[in-house]
């Protein structure tokens, strides 16, 4: 059987509402069946569900650390010991974390990175300093498993996430207040 090495880099994508904390869940979960070290980190800036753990849509939870800064890793790396790193909403992070992503694996640590692969206008989702794109952690990646979520129009695949109310802001933390899973015939882009 063929095998990831250490060190990789293993990208869950898609729009909202796809099940793709769940799917990140399922993954750390496996990790801790089989008696490895796992922590999962989220930024800070989403708290709809939880101040401590990453939390689904329907509520399902994991303990994490929460961290302003993706460079505050190399501090809870130095304490935890970590083999595999678990990054939710990896999008509302610097554009550092595409070099702390390279650190960890050049260290032989596996990360798995959750993220919102395009905003609502359809752009690929800029990191929070705007330097850069998922779309280089995206080519960065040994492994992508992307998510879709079912259109409430026609009953398609949802791979676009639409604004229902426009707010003009891109960055825009919520849920399904906020936001719908759309098909593309049925999306349209709007910030
Ligand atoms: P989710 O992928 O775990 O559902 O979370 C996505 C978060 O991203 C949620 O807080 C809403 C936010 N968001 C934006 O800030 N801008 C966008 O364009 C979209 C589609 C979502
Ligand atoms: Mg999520």
């Amino acid at each position: 059987m063929q095998q990831y090495s250490k060190g990789l880099l293993w990208v869950i994508s898609g729009p909202m509402f796809a099940g793709k904390t769940s799917e990140l869940i399922r993954l750390y979960d496996r990790t801790i069946y089989a008696n490895q070290k796992s922590i999962i980190i989220k930024p800070s800036i989403d708290n709809r569900y939880s101040n401590e753990e990453v939390a689904t849509h329907d509520n399902r939870t994991r303990k994490s650390f929460i961290l302003n800064d993706i460079e505050e890793l190399t501090n809870v790396i130095a304490t935890e010991s970590p083999e595999n790193v678990f990054i939710d909403e990896a999008q509302f992070f610097s554009s550092k974390l595409l070099n702390v992503v390279d650190d960890l694996r050049k260290l032989g640590i596996n990360v798995y990175c959750s993220l919102l692969n395009q905003t609502s206008e359809g752009k690929a989702f800029p990191f929070m300093d705007r330097k850069d794109t998922v779309a280089t952690l995206l080519v960065k990646a040994d492994h992508i498993e992307t998510f879709s979520a079912v259109c409430p129009l026609c009953g398609k695949h949802a791979t676009k996430t639409f604004k229902t109310e426009s707010s003009g802001q891109e960055v825009d933390v919520g849920g399904s207040n906020k936001y719908e899973p759309r098909c593309y015939e049925h999306w349209e882009p709007k910030k």
